[in-house]
Formats: structure tokens, C-alpha cells, sequence
């Protein structure tokens, strides 16, 4: 504790040094989203954090969470200083959308408007009419569909099936997945919830259908938090990542959260819902960098130019 204590004193002081600011995900550890809110950054999901980062005056930015999130902030602001913790800190989604076969993808589908979820490579946006987070990709597929377009979408397979499920748009999917929310178990959350039949089932859209299907709420990390709040219940069941029940829990404390079943998180494992990049983050990462400038993210400046539009676009529709 007296380490931590000491680490976190000695980030407060560079951050303030540098002129940097702290922005991270709710996926990351507790250490890490207290202090981002401590010294004026912030914690939140990814569309809000794409948004602060942009708007602050701050000439640095620390990124607590994943590489596509680093690259975001650097596409919005390519004359800010963008760190990350661990530039290993990838995403299931991102590795299984490459962008050349994405290229290809697209020209079989040439009618299609391309739209991308915000977990892909720069090199990946740069291909896109729109780039969309979870917390915006339904009302965004609904206006382009009521709109007359035909959607391609990429690249995970289980939000692209629910706003299809929702919206009734004609969607072409890649098929990608989050190695943390494919793993929720439909048939033992049922057991569950006939466990605690009071309980409300709060579900992350980058769930399985089957899920999905028994959620009072589906929603980004940041509707799960508003969900949580508003509700009237003691008891809430959370398929997402179990980063997020530190947030859940400090701001609803009379109210109970556990984690949605995946096949692990039986007796043996109690934290099986965490993503394994995620976890690379660290405060000793965030002090390293903070001295050294190591890990810059940096992205080709022709990429910026193309990915940054549908970027904006997403940012302008939920302004
Ligand atoms: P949101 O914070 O946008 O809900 O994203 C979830 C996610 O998987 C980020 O890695
Ligand atoms: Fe990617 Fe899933 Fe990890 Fe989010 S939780 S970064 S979607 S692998």
C-alpha cells in the first residue's frame, strides 16, 4: 500500500510537470481509473474518452486501456504527445480484423456503407464511412438505415447481430468477437438468475444473442453505469468485463453487483471476465512512461487524414 501510495504521488507530480493528463477505460485497474478522475482526466468508455481527449488542453495524454484507443486520441489530436502503459495492450477484435483482408471484405460489398466499430486498427477506420462505439452503434445503424442504406459492418459478430436484431438493417458482418464477452454463458446465467429471481441483468452488446436475450439492459459500459443507477434493485447481474464493477460499486453502494456467468468463474476462478490487454495497464507503466516518453503511439499522418472523418462523424452525430 505504502508502494502504491509512493507511485501515485510520483505520477500526480509528472503529470503536472508534463503538462499531461490522464484518460482511462473502466476495463483498466481500480488504481488506474481513481487516478485519472483524481488529477483531472477521466474514466469512461470509449466514445467519451475518444471525446475528452480531443478537447483537453493538456499537450500529453496518458491512454489507460487498449492500442485502439491510443490511436483514436492521436488521430484526433496528431500534434499531442499520445503514451500508453503497454503498446502490447491489443483487442481480440482488432488482431481478427486485418486490414487487408478488410479491403477485400469491402470490395465484395461495394454498395455497402462501411461502418466500423471503434475496436479496429487506424488502418481499418481509414476504410470506413463511420466509426461507431457500442454506445452509439444502434441509434447510428438505425438513422443510416432509415435512411435507405444497405450496411457492411465490422468487425464483432454479436453487436453486429443485435443492432440487426434492433434495427431491421440490411447488414453484411465480419466475424469477430471479444475474447471476454464471447465467454458469458447463456444457460448458466438462466441458472443463476432463478437464484436470485429480484436480481437485474445489466449485458454488454458484445455478448452472445443468447445473452443478450435475458438482459433487463444491453448497453456500453457507460448505459451499464446509468442502468445501475436508475434501477430499483438490490441485486444486478453484469456481463461486461469485471473491470467495471469498481465503478458500479463506489456509486450505487446500497446496491449488490456480481459478475454473468462464463464457463471459469465457478469456484476456481472468481475474475474470469477480464480482458487479458486491459490488464497489461499499470501504475508503475503510466510512472515509466511519464519519465522516460517511452511507448508513443504514433500513426502514419495519411491514415489520420482518412480515418479521422468517420470519427468525426460519430462524434458530431452524439455532440
Ligand atoms: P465501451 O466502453 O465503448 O462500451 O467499449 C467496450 C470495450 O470493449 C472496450 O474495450
Ligand atoms: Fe477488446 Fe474485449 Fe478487451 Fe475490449 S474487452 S479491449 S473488446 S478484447
Amino acid at each position: 500500500a505504502a508502494e502504491r501510495t509512493a507511485l501515485k504521488e510520483r505520477i500526480r507530480t509528472l503529470l503536472r510537470e508534463r503538462d499531461a493528463v490522464m484518460v482511462s477505460h473502466y476495463y483498466v485497474h481500480p488504481d488506474l481509473q481513481d487516478l485519472a478522475e483524481e488529477t483531472g482526466g477521466i474514466v469512461s468508455d470509449s466514445l467519451e474518452m475518444a471525446r475528452f481527449g480531443r478537447d483537453h488542453p493538456a499537450r500529453t495524454l496518458i491512454v489507460s486501456g487498449v492500442r485502439f484507443m491510443g490511436e483514436t486520441a492521436k488521430i484526433l489530436s496528431p500534434e499531442k504527445t499520445i503514451l500508453m502503459p503497454d503498446l502490447d495492450a491489443t483487442c481480440s477484435l482488432d488482431l481478427g480484423c486485418p486490414a487487408g483482408d478488410f479491403a477485400d471484405f469491402r470490395a465484395q460489398h461495394p454498395d455497402r456503407t462501411v461502418v466500423v466499430y471503434a475496436n479496429t486498427s487506424a488502418a481499418v477506420k481509414a476504410q470506413a464511412d463511420w466509426v461507431v462505439t457500442s454506445s452509439c452503434a444502434l441509434d447510428i445503424v438505425r438513422a443510416l438505415h432509415a435512411a435507405g442504406h444497405k450496411i457492411l459492418w465490422a468487425p464483432d459478430k454479436h453487436l453486429g447481430s443485435y443492432i440487426q436484431r434492433e434495427t431491421g438493417a440490411d447488414m453484411v458482418l465480419w466475424r469477430g468477437s471479444c475474447v471476454v464477452h464471447d465467454e458469458f454463458k447463456a444457460f448458466e446465467l438462466e441458472q443463476l438468475r432463478r437464484d436470485h429471481p429480484g436480481a437485474k441483468v445489466l449485458v454488454h452488446p458484445e455478448s452472445p444473442a443468447a445473452v443478450v436475450a435475458q438482459a433487463d439492459v444491453v448497453g456500453s459500459t457507460s448505459q451499464i453505469l446509468k442502468a445501475a443507477a436508475e434501477l430499483d434493485a438490490e441485486l444486478f447481474i453484469v456481463a461486461t468485463d469485471n473491470g467495471m464493477l469498481h465503478k458500479l460499486r463506489t456509486l450505487n453502494p446500497g446496491k449488490r453487483f456480481i459478475e454473468a456467468p462464463t464457463a471459469g468463474n465457478s469456484a476456481t476462478c472468481k475474475s474470469c471476465a477480464h480482458c487479458p490487454w486491459m490488464a497489461m495497464n499499470s501504475l508503475r507503466g503510466v510512472l515509466e512512461v511519464l519519465e522516460t516518453g517511452l511507448n508513443e503511439i504514433h500513426v502514419d499522418p495519411a491514415l489520420i487524414e482518412r480515418a479521422r472523418l468517420p470519427i468525426d462523424r460519430m462524434l458530431a452525430f452524439t455532440a
